[in-house]
């Protein structure tokens, strides 16, 4: 073991709240690490915080008239409150617009500057002259040359899928403001990865082999593979750390150069004078928790950064995690398919340990995972409440019931001895940073329990005085096993331990348990889900489905020449008589007046107008339609209605009142 471990949970973006994702895929596993950490008596730093720089902030601001300052405060508090309140355990959690980061990151730029690691540039990017301000590819958007989608990113078409880059774009415009983009010459610092990739990484990564995950390794060599490129260190926008070099007025750094820096900052602002033990001493382990898309900044760029530096220890491991979906579909803040940890800490309050215990279960530690409400009840309801909740549960009551809640003289069941002792399972997963099967090697000490107890069946031998000695063993045995689930809770379910804990009336963990020592009531540990709560957040997905389905461009149809359209009778006519058609829900039967003759119309409009609102309505007629009976009623011509995405019906008439039979062309 290390002499130290500093772990980072990557420092989720300050533009909008966080959902299970962001759990799942780093905060939850670092935080599970460093609770396994602290509870094996190791010393742990476990940093996180706010990015709170970077393009997506700014327009969003600018979106909500608000400073980007604004927004960030105001998500800063509503991300690290969810976090706290579902008992994220930060030793600290800081934010990059904080004076101590903005400091920290100009004088680590400073130390690459000053000593040549950056290339000057000068290039031509695309400029939004009425902004003011050069656009990054996503936010320039135009007719895609692909598939004349209008509204494709710089770099990317999102319904085709094609990649882009900006002067491919056809009507390239401004997502700030739309005025046309010019292209204007500007400097940038940029760090030289391809020759940092021959001095450092490829030695560094190929070092990781068969220690970091195979995925996060081969995602390594395949970016190194193809041949890193230098990278912008710097930006012209005016909302970040601004750049310590000299013409470099109203440039910031590259969101992705400050956010990894923030790490070391929060550091510097708990731990003082003593960040540089952590930071600087090689007996420190570093290890990073973050989701997949994040494995090129801190496996290549990061490293790349403190390499330049110099005399900062390097990441000792990455365990990235996939990605998780939601419901068989790509979780997705846009469309709102995801669910929200401030929405699951209020629908589900006091129920942290559930949404802990499944995620942990489904962990993508290996490849992508699905979450789905059907299987969190069936993990809640088969293993939290039928194995943990239940095993527990009995034991306590037969220990009232039998002893008045007083542990017995007893000797251990040497099997269960045995077994406690080989819980090392979990230390060994843990280690690999395998924390779903250290998970099912935490609930197989409860599944021995149950067996153990089924077995030697206490509420039997109790009939029976002789065996009043074999009862005392069975309980004291049982008592160290919900002992040592309610110790190793404290990794995986921090609040069930607590329980448990006062449960058997201990101090902390620590404390072993003693003949004549007198247990506290038993709680229950885990309430079985119901049908209709699942039900309610399925539902809630649906709906939210619904309202954000993105609005898909309606194809044309088949082309036709003049002639066809020529061939339309179409004549404005007025309802004169309206009235329901009988045992059909859809249909009502209108007379129009077109002038020289009334025409009987049946139209599916039912369930838009009442019958008494729509007479005197000027409406359009397709007058020369085949006849044809609805309900027996001949239908002599059609009415044109407008149908909105959301299937609202809006007669199609004249702008002005005009005389009945007045023809369209
Ligand atoms: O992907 C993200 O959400 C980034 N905000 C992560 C930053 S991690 C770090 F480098 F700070
Ligand atoms: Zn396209």
């Amino acid at each position: 073991m290390a002499k130290r471990h500093l772990i980072t949970s990557a420092l989720p973006y300050a533009n909008g709240p966080i959902h299970i994702g962001h759990l799942v895929g780093c905060l939850l596993p670092a935080d599970t690490y460093n609770r396994y950490l602290k509870m094996m008596g190791e010393e742990s730093l476990f940093v996180c915080g706010t990015d709170e720089h970077g393009v997506p902030i700014t327009l969003k601001a600018r979106k909500e008239g608000k400073t980007p300052q604004q927004v960030v405060d105001e998500n800063h508090e509503i991300i690290k409150n969810a976090l706290v309140n579902f008992g994220i355990e930060f030793d600290h959690f800081s934010r990059t617009t904080n004076k101590i980061h903005h400091e920290t990151a100009r004088d680590f730029f400073k130390v690459l500057l000053d000593n040549g690691s950056f290339n000057e540039e000068v290039s031509a990017q695309f400029y939004d002259e009425e902004a003011k301000q050069f656009l990054a590819d996503r936010y320039i958007v135009g007719n895609c040359p692909n598939c004349d989608y209008d509204n494709a990113y710089g770099d990317q078409c999102e319904r085709c899928g094609k990649s882009l880059s900006p002067n491919e774009l056809i009507n390239p415009k401004s997502a700030l403001t739309g005025s046309a983009p010019v292209l204007k010459e500007t400097k940038n610092w940029y760090l030289p990865l391809d020759k940092i990739q021959e001095e450092f990484l490829n030695e560094f990564i190929e070092g990781k082999k068969g220690q970091w995950r195979s995925t996060v390794y081969g995602q390594c060599m395949s970016w190194l593979k193809e041949g890193l490129k230098p990278r912008a260190m710097t930006r012209d926008l005016d909302w970040g750390v601004p750049v310590p070099a000299d013409g470099a007025e109203g440039k910031v750094m590259y969101v992705w150069f400050d956010a990894p820096i923030g790490y070391i900052s929060a550091t510097k602002e708990v731990a003082g004078e003593q960040w540089k033990k952590w930071w600087l001493d090689q007996e420190t382990e570093l290890t990073h928790f973050l989701g997949k898309d994040n494995i090129v900044f801190h496996c290549l760029i990061f490293p790349a950064m403190l390499h330049q530096h110099g005399d900062f220890i390097l990441p000792t491991n990455v365990p990235a995690n996939e990605f998780l979906n939601l419901e068989g579909q790509k979780i997705s803040t846009s469309r709102d398919h995801a669910i929200w940890l401030h929405d699951y800490n209020a629908d589900f309050p006091n129920r942290r340990d559930e949404l802990r215990y499944v995620l942990t279960s489904i962990m993508p530690e290996t490849k992508d995972a699905d979450f789905t409400w059907a299987d969190y009840q069936a993990k809640v309801n088969n293993e939290l409440v039928a194995i943990l909740g239940n095993f527990i549960n009995r034991v306590m009551v037969l220990t009232h019931k039998y002893f008045d809640g007083i542990i017995p003289e007893a000797t251990l069941d040497p099997e269960i001895k045995q077994l406690l002792s080989s819980v090392k399972g979990i230390n060994e997963s843990m280690g690999r940073f395998n924390q779903r099967e250290a998970l099912g090697h935490f609930m197989d000490i409860a599944r021995a329990g149950n067996a153990y107890l089924q077995n030697a069946q206490p509420w039997h031998l109790i009939k029976d005085e002789a065996n009043l000695q074999q009862v005392k063993d069975c309980l004291f045995t049982c008592l160290h096993i919900v002992k040592e689930i309610g110790s190793y809770s404290r990794i995986f379910l921090p609040d069930s331990s607590n329980i448990i804990i006062s449960m058997l009336n201990l101090q902390n963990y620590g404390h072993t348990l003693s003949a004549g020592h007198k247990i506290g009531a038993a709680q229950l540990l885990f309430n079985k889900v119901e049908d209709a709560e699942i039900d309610a957040q399925r539902e809630k997905l649906v709906k939210k489905q619904k309202e954000n389905k993105p609005k898909e461009k309606k194809a044309q149809k088949e082309m036709i020449q003049f002639d066809d359209f020529t061939k339309l009778d179409l004549r404005v006519g007025t309802i004169t008589e309206a009235e329901k058609v009988e045992k059909a829900d859809k249909l009502l039967k209108l007379t129009v007046d077109i002038g020289d003759e009334s025409r009987t119309v049946v139209s599916g409009i039912a369930e838009h107008f009442k019958a008494e609102d729509i007479k005197g309505k000027q409406v359009t007629l397709l007058v020369n339609l085949a006849p044809r009976k609805l309900r027996g009623i001949e239908s002599q011509g059609m009415i044109l209605m407008a149908e909105d995405e959301n299937g609202k019906l809006v007669f199609v008439n004249p702008d002005e009142a005009v005389s009945p039979g007045s023809g369209i062309s």
